[in-house]
């Protein structure tokens, strides 16, 4: 197991900013332009903090921000480390360690992912409910203590979803719901694993956020976690999925979230 650095990276962060945060966020691929709109923002590139796992991926970048948003202590992690990029589905363990050593109580995490539903297409943003762990991997492979047996029943926080939906609707923004099934990529997904994906209840398909939940809970967070769809799963749509695609899409949903977000963060950081 990897060792976990989340104190000493806390201690990092706050000789600089001694503020609490109180919620952690995890942005995905095309969301980095949120990162930009913290106030008051102190930024720790990656290579700062012990343990950080610098992720290659374009279109991700490599810092943490600390800072305001809507008044709220937040931090910002732009980019993240991949489960294919290391083959350890423990490497957001240090980061989301970090969130809670710092004093965040709650987590919200971003993704790009593949869509199942002909209703919700390429643009829309998916709330996620549940997820389906298709990977055979798991972040707390190696963790030695019973608090590797995490439940998972109730890992998406009700709270946490109930202020998305109402962001949303304050908004005039359509927010689908639906269960995330996790591919380990980094190819994407056959036609025949999306049919298969759609029989078992998947509504999108994609390569993070289900390591980093189950650390989030394992870390005692609650959780929220929003995709923006960025083309229809393989075989849905017209032609070969790639990266470019994903990344020319990925904005579309970071408008919205650029708009949901800081309502979602006022009204859990209001006492
Ligand atoms: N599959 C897996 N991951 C993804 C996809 C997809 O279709 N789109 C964006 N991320």
């Amino acid at each position: 197991m990897r060792a976990s650095h989340g104190p000493a990276c806390a201690e990092v962060i706050r000789a600089r900013r001694p503020a609490a945060p109180r919620i952690g966020l995890v942005l995905g691929s095309g969301l980095g332009a949120f990162a930009d709109a913290v106030e008051n923002a102190v930024r720790f590139p990656y290579a700062e903090l012990p343990g950080f796992p610098v992720s290659g991926v374009s279109g991700h970048a490599g810092e943490m921000v600390l800072g305001t948003v809507a008044g709220v202590e937040v931090a910002v992690m732009a980019g993240r480390a991949h489960y294919y990029e290391h083959g350890d589905a423990g490497v957001m363990r240090t980061p989301i360690e970090t969130f809670q050593a710092l004093g965040c109580t709650a987590v919200i995490l971003t993704n790009a992912a593949g869509g199942l539903r002909p209703e919700v297409p390429p643009g829309e943003l998916m709330l996620i409910t549940d997820h389906i762990n298709v990977s055979g991997s798991n972040p707390l492979f190696g963790e030695p203590t019973d608090r590797r047996f995490v439940g998972l029943t109730e890992a998406y926080d009700p709270h946490l979803a109930a202020l998305f939906h109402a962001a949303a609707a304050e908004e005039g923004l359509a927010l689908a719901t639906g269960t995330y099934m996790w591919f380990s990529g980094p190819s994407f997904e056959t036609p025949a694993e999306i049919r298969a994906a759609r029989i078992l209840g998947a509504d999108a398909v994609g390569m993070s956020t289900v390591p980093e939940v189950i650390l989030a809970r394992f870390f005692g967070l609650r959780v929220a976690a929003v995709s923006t769809i960025t083309n229809f799963a393989a075989g849905l749509g017209d032609g070969e999925l790639s990266h470019e695609d994903v990344k020319a899409v990925g904005p579309l949903g970071a408008a919205k979230l650029m708009r949901i977000l800081p309502r979602v963060i006022a009204a859990y950081g209001s006492p």
